[in-house]
């Protein structure tokens, strides 16, 4: 079969990019250990308000590492806590979950993004670089309340 020499040339490019796509991810993946922030521990969403690992909610929990974990769960229609204050310039570890139905969790104007899906935890690390006023909102269509479903993340100059 004969294939045109500049077809040749883009088979082989199409092809090198796919490979070159496919590399970054497993690299990634298995080198780095990136996953989606959604990963795989469950939990009851029934039993959200009594599992010890959503026992802190509205305290921050200083690790081992320096790294701050704030608990939330997403609710109709609203955060638990509704707000939060933490440093600037330390990282922050979100443990999220739902306590009814699908909710999305996102902090304006970051790169923090993230769905909360009752029976699952998703966790996210992210850090503040400046103090401010940071605006949570719920991107996942949850219910006639959900364009009022939003909370607050008052990022304070460390001290
Ligand atoms: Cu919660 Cu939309």
């Amino acid at each position: 079969m004969n294939i045109d020499f500049y077809e040749r040339i883009w088979m082989w490019a199409s092809a090198a990019i796919i490979t070159m796509f496919i590399s970054v991810i497993g690299v990634s993946a298995l080198a780095y250990g990136w996953h989606p922030p959604s990963h795989v521990e469950t939990i009851d969403p029934a039993k959200v308000f009594t599992d010890p690992r959503f026992s802190r909610l509205g305290q921050t929990i200083t690790l081992p590492d320096g790294t701050i974990e704030v608990q939330m769960v997403g609710l109709m229609f609203a955060f638990a806590p509704n707000e939060v204050r933490v440093p600037a310039g330390r990282p922050i570890r979100f443990r999220l979950t739902s306590g009814d139905v699908t909710h999305g969790f996102m902090i304006a104007g970051t790169n923090a993004n993230t769905m909360l899906v009752p029976g699952y935890i998703s966790q996210l690390t992210t850090t503040f670089p400046r103090a401010g006023d940071y605006l949570i909102v719920c991107h996942e269509f949850c219910g006639n309340g959900h364009h009022v479903m939003a909370g607050r993340i008052i990022v304070e100059d460390a001290k």
